[in-house]
């Protein structure tokens, strides 16, 4: 199947931390992508800007050289690549002092209705040095739109003050917090499954669903990134932002309509929907976990003490939480999310369980009713599993068997959806914030997520140690066996 490719009005986008990881990995393989297949117009310029001096040459070469080592189908694209690195261009900006910004005005257009975009991928400290700079300079035009990227703080005060500091500068209409997980093509499936099938929304309450688990987990360890890990940990890196927002698409109401903010309203009400965690029952209904050496893929991988250089640490790798939605549609129903680094695969998955059938109706031969499940895969082989009771066929008497009706998005439509930060940025171009985090959605998820810190910082307690390559510590799979469940594992 062709995607369907509508181009993006001519624009400029500023990349500060334009010679950083996310930009070379994420943000150029991205844009080339959409340039490839035509979406960006001629006349549309990319600006990176870095404190590093060094020329335009050499930072097209760079980006030439992270093309073809993060976009592996950079050579199917023809002369594209050239094409792409001509609208590229590098400005030297201190972003936290004062040179370089005359240069970067004299590189914008003045066309006053071109939309400009200024990406942040720098750290949450600078964001409000460099809005009050960019005003400064009379570089915040009506179309002017700034993206930035977690972490917004690390709790509700110190994300107030970033939001405070953006928010001086430009209108909470122009800012555009990132939370890859929603420009993910199966999250945004889950609003098409939910709110476009007549099946689903008439059973998507306490009244049929039984529980929900959400896991997102990644074999990787925190690689080059423990510094950064150390400060924040599992919580704060994956649950205040991405599983907060898999489980507010999950369990929201539908909608008004697909607006921006009709969607992010109902997605702030589940957040506040929440019932607290606080040092009251954290320890029912938390696990924090921290890896040890063990295994990835085969081989041997040190533990995580070893990794950051310090064997004192108490930050968490590991988190599993049972958590409950206090409002009419869900009470009740709990809702289980995990994630960690170094288990076994990486795998993103939505698990609504059904309740079982109210009455045993096939004789104990025919083996047992499992209940009805849907497996929502977000990565990887995208797709959307509904797991049923059919009889086995065949003579021989009447047995029971479980069986997918599995739909993988690769095998059904022969195409790889584009990757978050491709869809994300055609988003902020033409200016649809719906997959972008509001100032209020941002401050609740900190709000439920602060007392568990607290709770944790006042525990006597550490992190439970895991092997790396395993599921995690045992206490995680003993917070849902506890209520007569099981985690699903291989997406069954
Ligand atoms: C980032 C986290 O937001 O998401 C990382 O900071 C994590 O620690 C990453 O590895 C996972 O993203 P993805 O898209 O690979 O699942």
């Amino acid at each position: 199947m062709t995607p369907h490719i509508v181009q993006v009005e001519t624009f400029d986008l500023v990349v500060f931390g334009g010679t950083g990881d996310l930009a070379y990995r994420k943000l150029y393989p991205a844009l080339f992508r959409r340039h490839a297949d035509g979406q960006l117009c001629p006349g549309t310029r990319i600006i990176a800007v870095s404190r590093q001096r060094i020329t335009r040459e050499d930072f097209a070469a760079a980006v030439n050289a992270a093309l073809i080592r993060f976009d592996p189908a950079h050579t199917a694209h023809g002369d594209a690549i050239e094409t792409f690195i001509a609208a590229l261009d590098y400005v030297v900006v201190d972003a936290a002092g004062e040179t370089g910004w005359v240069d970067l005005q004299a590189n914008l257009s003045d066309d006053p209705d071109r939309v400009r975009a200024f990406y942040l991928a720098t750290s949450p400290e600078l964001f409000g040095k460099i809005a009050d700079r960019l005003a400064a300079h009379g570089m915040i035009t009506p179309a002017s739109r700034v993206i930035v990227e977690k972490p917004i703080g690390k709790d509700g005060a110190s994300a107030g003050v970033i939001n405070d500091s953006l928010g001086a500068v430009f209108s909470e209409s122009q800012i555009y917090r990132i939370d890859h997980y929603l420009g993910k093509e199966t999250v945004q499936n889950l609003m098409a499954l939910r709110f476009a099938n007549a099946l689903f929304e008439p059973l998507w309450n306490s009244g049929h669903i039984d529980h929900v688990q959400i896991t997102v987990s990644e074999s990787i360890g925190v690689e080059s990134r423990a510094g950064y890990y150390d400060k924040s940990g599992a919580l704060r890196d994956m649950v205040q932002n991405h599983l907060l927002q898999l489980l507010c698409l999950v369990a929201m109401e539908p909608p008004a309509s697909l607006s921006a903010d009709a969607v992010r309203d109902e997605k702030r009400k589940v957040l506040q929907s929440l019932l607290r965690i606080d040092a009251k029952n954290a320890s029912e209904r938390t696990v924090r976990g921290q890896y040890r050496a063990g295994a990835a893929f085969g081989e041997a991988v040190p533990g995580y003490l070893d990794e950051v250089g310090d064997q004192n640490t108490l930050t968490e790798t590991f988190v599993a939480l049972k958590l409950e939605i206090e409002n009419w549609r869900w009470a009740g129903v709990p809702f289980y999310l995990r994630t960690g680094k170094r288990l076994p695969e990486r795998i993103s998955e939505i698990v609504v369980a059904f309740r079982r059938v109210p009455h045993a109706l096939f004789a104990t031969t025919a083996g047992r009713v499992h209940q009805t499940k849907l497996v929502i895969r977000l990565q990887p082989d995208e797709g959307i599993k509904l797991w049923l009771m059919i009889k086995e066929p065949g003579p021989g008497g009447f047995r029971l068997r479980r069986v997918p009706l599995d739909m993988s998005f690769a095998e059904a439509f022969g195409v790889n959806g584009p990757e978050a930060y491709e869809r994300l940025l055609m988003d902020v171009i033409r200016g649809n914030a719906t997959l972008f985090m509001r100032r209020d959605e941002v401050e609740a998820a900190w709000a439920f997520i602060d007392p568990i810190r607290q709770a944790w910082a006042e525990s006597t307690e550490a992190p439970r140690p895991y092997v790396a390559g395993s599921w995690g510590p045992s206490a995680s799979v003993a917070l849902i066996e506890r209520d007569g469940r099981t985690w699903v594992e291989d997406g069954e």
